[in-house]
């Protein structure tokens, strides 16, 4: 049986329902990442936990240890990675509590370490990064979600921004004419980085709020916290199905 770990992003930061077996505090080459694995049992299966943000949650987006969050995680166990992500919403479809499962992401961030081969000894690595998500674990996402009766779309363009700030306007419509149905912070470099270690990678994306400039009121923290609410039941739903079935 595959052994997934799950990456924990904002709203979160537990995983309610695993049953612990053990703590991993973790060190790696690049440093310590966010938090402990929690390794356990989700819906009869075995699966390693990391909180994204850390936990409680405290690191930013661009403050985010995305290399040793990866590295630790391959060396706990994980065979496959499902990522979870809070987005803003773009296309008309993606509105609040609408989930997605993306099939592509364009990466605007700047800045952040985004490779493990940064040594000038190794060899330069070209990976294939295409198709950036893994099909099968998509697939296994769509049918849980179309399972809990959730309203999802089974493909989609995350955008991801460097943040911490939210976008202007202007560049959410920059995005939209880009092509990006979704926009958050942390999509990138985290699944540049599993494709670098050969973990098949997934993202389940929960919208929270319209995007910069498409709603007449502006983004509050406070509705991003009720749709985060609001979801994390269906998330876990998903999660553990998706398990069961693995
Ligand atoms: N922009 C970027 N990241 C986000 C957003 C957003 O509107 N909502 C949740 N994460």
């Amino acid at each position: 049986m595959t052994v997934h770990a799950i990456i924990g992003g904002t709203g979160l930061t537990q995983l309610e329902g695993l049953t612990l077996s053990a703590a991993l505090n973790l060190d790696t080459p690049f440093g310590a990442p966010s938090a402990a694995i929690l390794r356990g049992n989700y819906a009869g299966a075995e699966v390693l936990f990391l909180a994204r943000h850390g936990h409680p949650h405290r690191l930013a987006p661009h403050r985010i240890n995305y290399r040793a969050n990866l590295w630790a995680l391959k060396e706990a166990g994980a065979e496959a990675v499902i990522a979870v992500n809070a987005v803003g919403g773009i296309h008309p479809d993606m509105g609040t509590g609408h989930f997605c499962v993306p099939h592509q992401l364009i990466d605007y961030t700047s800045g952040r370490v985004n490779t493990f081969y940064e040594d000038d000894t190794q060899a330069v690595e070209h990976i294939e990064f295409a198709d950036p998500y893994d099909a099968g674990l998509r697939a296994a996402l769509c049918a849980a979600l179309a399972a809990e009766g959730c309203a999802y779309s089974s493909q989609g363009v995350y955008g991801c921004t460097q943040g911490p700030r939210l976008e202007t306007a202007a560049e959410i419509a920059r995005m939209q004419r880009d092509g990006c149905d979704l926009v958050g912070m942390t999509g990138m470099p985290e699944t540049g980085l599993a494709r670098e270690l050969g973990l098949p990678y997934a993202c389940l994306a929960l919208v929270v709020n319209p995007a910069a400039g498409l709603s007449s009121t502006p983004i509050s923290m406070a509705d991003i916290e009720q749709a985060l609410r609001a979801g994390m039941d269906q998330v876990r739903a998903t999660l553990a199905r998706v398990l069961a079935g693995a």
